[in-house]
């Protein structure tokens, strides 16, 4: 089954197309790699598709949903749920905070609830805090939940990052760079990391990433974005060996 579909999405910024029409079918738990210079789009696609911006053509389908012109926080409970380029944690908030306000979803009690502390409060908060402790633990970070976001390694934010998106139980995780600025032993387990929570929250991941062994060495199927527009699109050995491409992008 598809889990996203969007039809000739295009948005345009002070004359400039961004993004023209723009076109992506994902599968249900597909490892897809969206690659492309800088400016090329890649960013604004991931806005396009998370209700950051609006398209001014096409559609965009989420889990059987049309999710078009569909607010953020919207499109997360439908089951998109990503990342950013530059992180986003709460800073001054812990580890294991910054996982349990993302998954405000799964708790139902109400704030008089909250207030006095009910058994229903008392056992949603613990469910959600060992959901928590169950995520942080795939990222092997169970050992830093209290720590404070901002101290943490830099590799270690990035991780902490889609710990927290994975905490919105999304069926489709959006990884805006997240090899950006790793050394090469933290990319590794990083890719390791991604190929595992796909396997284990059976989410399909579509990856922007500008290191090459990140995409060629996990992702299925990679679209290359250039001007806003598709350039090419295959398996990773067909687009790393498709000369526009070495021209566009990767002969830089
Ligand atoms: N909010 C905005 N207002 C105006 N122009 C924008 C806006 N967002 C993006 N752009 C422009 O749209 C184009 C695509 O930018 P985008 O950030 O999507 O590229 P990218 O492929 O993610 O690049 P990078 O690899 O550097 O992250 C660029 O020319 C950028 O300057
Ligand atoms: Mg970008």
């Amino acid at each position: 089954m598809s889990v996203l579909t969007a039809k000739n999405i295009s948005v345009v910024f002070g004359g400039l197309k961004a993004v023209e029409d723009f076109s992506i079918e994902i599968s249900e738990g597909e490892l897809v790699g969206l690659i492309g210079p800088n400016g090329a789009g890649k960013t604004t696609v991931f806005n396009l598709l998370t209700g950051v911006y609006q398209p001014t053509t096409g559609s965009i389908t989420l889990n059987g949903q049309d999710v078009t012109g569909k607010k953020p926080e919207q499109i997360v409970s439908i089951g998109a749920a990503r990342t950013f380029q530059n992180i986003r944690l709460f800073k001054q908030m812990t580890v294991l905070d910054n996982v349990l306000v993302a998954d405000n979803g799964s708790r139902t009690y109400s704030v008089a609830s909250a207030l006095l502390r009910t058994t229903k409060y008392w056992k949603e908060e613990k469910a959600a805090r060992e959901k928590a402790m169950a995520l942080l633990s795939v990222f092997g970070m169970e050992s830093l939940a209290d720590a404070t976001a901002e101290n943490l390694p830099y590799g270690k934010q990035r991780k902490l990052e889609i710990a927290r998106a994975l905490a919105t139980n999304p069926t489709l995780l959006l990884l805006d760079e997240p090899a950006a600025g790793m050394n090469p032993t933290e990319t590794t387990e990083l890719m390791e990391t991604i190929a595992l929570i796909r396997e284990k929250f059976k989410v399909a991941v579509l990856l922007i990433e500008h290191d090459m062994s990140l995409v060629t060495g996990i992702c299925e199927r990679v679209i290359v974005l250039n001007f806003g527009n598709i350039l090419a699109q295959g398996t990773p050995q067909e687009v790393t060996s498709n000369p526009e491409v070495i021209t566009a992008y990767l002969g830089e």
